[in-house]
């Protein structure tokens, strides 16, 4: 690495330079024109951050707690698949990360590691499963049993996902995954995503969901889940109030506000524009989360006090990870609590019960009158 990075944006920079064009392209890609990718990262910048001043803020308290686990900041991981094509050691890396940082970690069910080596890496540290629903109900199970007995404490169903959304550079890619790598948790060829037969001229994940995934989820597949499990089960991928609402009738534990890093649909909005009327209609009766272009100290500030109670990243991590390993993934989490613990205290919110949404407002509303 020439310079010490000191953003995320100089993270991906340096990524950019590692990965093959293939995989940086997977990773950094959304769908189709990718106006919603742009969108999630610029909407933050759309909102205004109004401190309040002579509030000592020798001492700024990040701490929260997450489905009723404590962390030491409401900076957590989200699920990226396919992690040991940024680096050798893949999710047990950012597993350690998370681990020594005190945050907690989502694997995705589409890891290059096992359920159990991820656990292994971070006994300690708190982990969830990203669930994807399965055509074969079984399979869906055993995943999400693997993931009790090896100390899991939440399953994050994504619900954005009939299909895989179009990413054209993956389609001109035709992307598959490296020769020496498979889905870990899976046996047979074809759903570790190793099949041999290849997969044509699309994007080979495309075609993997259209074999695998189930498209005919609905509501009550998610009553389904909450029966199987005494783990709480929270809705990845909710766009809409109305959406919102009726997770709440279906029981769900919690909500993460999120258009799947702009890689489902194109065109719908940034996720911080639509968080504030989610919280709204959640009425604090479960933890609501986001995720979706969150780079910086400010946006997480942005994002707590538009209500969420914590936020995800995804491709930072994969950033990190991909320039040094755990210690990437480490810098990464680091840089952003600092910048998080700087944004708060100029903010003068001394913890995240004095973040409020007085200290955020929308441009162009930027007067109360
Ligand atoms: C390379 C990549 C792989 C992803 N894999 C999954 C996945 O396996 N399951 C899932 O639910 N979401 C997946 N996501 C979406 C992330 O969990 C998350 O919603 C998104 O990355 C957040 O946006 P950000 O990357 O701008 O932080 C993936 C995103 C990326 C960028």
């Amino acid at each position: 690495m020439s310079e010490k990075p000191v953003s995320v944006s100089d993270y991906e920079q340096e990524a950019k330079k590692t990965l093959s064009k293939a995989v940086f392209d997977y990773y950094s890609s959304g769908a189709d024109e990718q106006e919603t990718l742009a969108d999630n990262v610029a909407a933050f910048s759309r909102w205004r951050l109004y401190p309040r001043v002579l509030r000592d803020v020798s001492q700024v308290d990040m701490s929260v707690s997450v489905l009723g686990q404590r962390l030491s900041m409401p900076v957590c991981v989200a699920a990226t698949a396919m992690q040991r094509m940024a680096h050798p050691d893949g999710e047990t890396a950012t597993m350690r990360a998370c681990s020594s940082a005190g945050t907690g970690m989502m694997l995705s069910s589409w890891a290059t590691s096992t359920i159990e080596e991820v656990a292994e890496a971070g006994p300690a540290g708190v982990r969830w499963l990203q669930l994807y629903i399965y055509k074969d109900r079984n399979l869906t199970l055993s995943l999400v049993r693997r993931a009790e007995r090896a100390g899991y404490t939440g399953i994050f169903v994504t619900v954005d996902t009939p299909y895989l959304g179009r990413r054209r550079n993956d389609v001109r890619n035709r992307f598959k995954l490296p020769s020496h790598l498979r889905m870990a948790n899976f046996d047979s060829p074809d759903l570790a995503f190793s099949s041999k037969e290849g997969y044509g001229e699309d994007s080979g994940l495309a075609v993997y969901v259209a074999q695998a995934i189930d498209p005919t989820l609905q509501w009550e597949d998610i009553v389904w889940l909450k029966k199987t499990t005494s783990l709480p089960v929270v809705l990845k991928g909710v766009l809409t109030a109305e959406d919102a609402k009726l997770a709440l009738q279906y029981g769900v534990d919690g909500i993460l506000v999120s258009n799947h890093g702009a890689r489902q649909l194109d065109s719908v909005p940034a996720t911080i524009d639509v968080l504030p009327e989610i919280v709204e209609a959640v009425e604090g009766r479960v933890e609501v989360f986001l995720d979706g272009g969150v780079r910086r100290g400010t946006d997480v500030l942005k994002a707590l006090a538009l209500g969420a109670r914590a936020v995800f990243v995804g491709r930072p991590i994969l950033w990190g990870l991909a320039c040094g390993g755990d210690s990437g993934v480490s810098d990464v989490l680091d840089m952003l609590r600092e910048e998080l613990r700087l944004a708060m205290a100029f903010a003068g919110c001394r913890s995240l019960k004095e973040v409020d949404k007085s200290i955020v407002r929308k441009s162009g509303f930027y007067s109360r009158i």
